[in-house]
């Protein structure tokens, strides 16, 4: 938990608003001060009146109400706080913010502000995926505006899933309090560093339009990329099918098997730190049809031939001259989590292996959340649950002290 801090609430207007009781209550609770401004919008979603009873400040909205004005100018509101928070943060919202217009309270204080700003943004699938939102999402993250989400998921409008939702509440407060106190200290711990991570499934096809995969949604990877460029890293992902946001100022390579999975790490060796965050799909079919199996009245259903496919953490971990330094690897598992990781450790010769518990009532799979165990020579770490953000920043910190470790041992 961070210190104190004051923090200035946009609250923007999508059905999400409602979110912000819940978001007010949580930062008050948690020792912080809230005031919030309203857009207008806004005012459709949730009232000034029960904003201000949870903040216990009074609701500001009007950029030429003269007694808003006399009791805290907009731009007293812009400085006086410790970060700018917009929650949701519509399309409309990131669009005159990219803008840089200034026309009503919200737009104004963004404008006047230079204090760190955090947007949480909250729009149909579509809305977000426009060219248009890119362009002003791309220009606010060239601008220094922290973005926290969007999440993927179901979104309000029935039948509609895809990346769009508000985090939920307690992803914003961790995103809000690491604004409030970047963890710098450590931001060039990887400098220099090569770090490879293999993340999502693996497609095997079975005939070119039907194939074998799994649940991965690679946003535990996604994340040790991200963790791995904040602390310094160069990156290279190597990425299973996902539909996920890129991480910026990272190398991307797409891949669809197995097999090229493989190829492609070995063409980018070699590496300080190789994290395998992929779920390789253990089997593909032996021989894949070239044109779509037809099914026909009276023929037997389809008998497939699986093979093992190649494990790249195994092969890649054996010691030799092209071994990365550092190899993490993850044991997802429904039952013994333990137990198999240790095996795994050993089997795999990796130097650490995550393990983690993917039955579906853990919700681990596509959601926000881990709880892992880190399994090394000198014992397990069992971790309380946190973002899979965090399980990626601390993981990639302890692992460039690994490599200092051994560094210092050579020297
Ligand atoms: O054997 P299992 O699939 O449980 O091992 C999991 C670990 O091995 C993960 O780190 C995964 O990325 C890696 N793996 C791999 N290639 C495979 C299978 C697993 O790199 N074919």
């Amino acid at each position: 938990m961070s210190s104190p801090k004051r923090i200035l609430l946009i609250i923007g207007g999508g059905i999400a608003a409602y979110k912000c009781l819940e978001l007010i209550r949580r930062l008050k609770e948690r020792g912080h001060s809230v005031r919030a401004v309203m857009t207008k919008a806004a005012h459709q979603f949730v009232t000034p009146l029960s904003v201000g009873a949870l903040t216990n400040e009074r609701v500001l909205t009007d950029l030429f109400d003269l007694d808003e004005e006399r009791e805290i100018g907009h731009i007293r509101l812009a400085r006086d706080s410790d970060l700018i928070v917009v929650a949701p943060a519509t399309a409309d919202l990131l669009a005159r913010m990219a803008g840089g217009h200034a026309d009503d309270l919200a737009t104004a204080v963004l404008l006047a502000t230079d204090k760190p700003v955090l947007v949480a943004p909250a729009m149909n699938p579509a809305m977000w995926l426009h060219p248009a939102t890119r362009r002003n999402v791309a220009q606010l993250k060239a601008d220094g505006i922290g973005f926290a989400g969007p999440a993927i998921g179901e979104m309000a409008e029935r039948g509609e899933a895809g990346p769009g939702r508000l985090v939920e509440v307690p992803q914003l407060i961790e995103a809000i309090e690491s604004a409030l106190e970047p963890e710098t200290a450590n931001s060039g711990l990887l400098a220099g560093r090569h770090v490879i991570v293999t993340s999502g499934p693996t497609h095997e096809p079975i005939d070119p339009i039907r194939y074998l995969a799994n649940r991965s949604s690679g946003k535990q990877g996604f994340e040790f990329a991200a963790a791995a460029r904040e602390l310094g890293a160069r990156v290279t992902l190597i990425t299973g099918p996902v539909s996920l946001p890129e991480p910026d100022g990272v190398r991307i390579i797409h891949i669809k098997t197995a097999a090229e999975m493989l190829d492609a790490v070995r063409a980018e060796l070699p590496a300080d730190i190789a994290v395998f965050a992929a779920a390789v799909a253990d089997w593909r079919v032996v021989a894949p049809q070239t044109e779509k199996i037809k099914k026909a009245e009276g023929r037997n259903a389809p008998t497939l031939t699986l093979t093992e496919n190649p494990d790249i953490l195994k092969t890649i971990a054996q010691p030799g001259p092209d071994r990365p330094r550092f190899v993490i690897g993850f044991a997802a598992e429904t039952q013994d989590v333990l137990a198999h990781a240790k095996k795994k450790l050993k089997s795999k010769r990796a130097d650490w292996i995550i393990a983690n518990d993917v039955s579906p009532s853990s919700g681990v799979m596509g959601g926000e959340n881990n709880t892992v165990h880190v399994v090394t020579a000198d014992g397990v770490e069992s971790w309380p649950e946190m973002s899979k953000a965090k399980v990626a920043r601390k993981i990639m910190e302890r692992a460039a002290e690994q490599l200092q470790a051994k560094r210092t041992a050579a020297e």
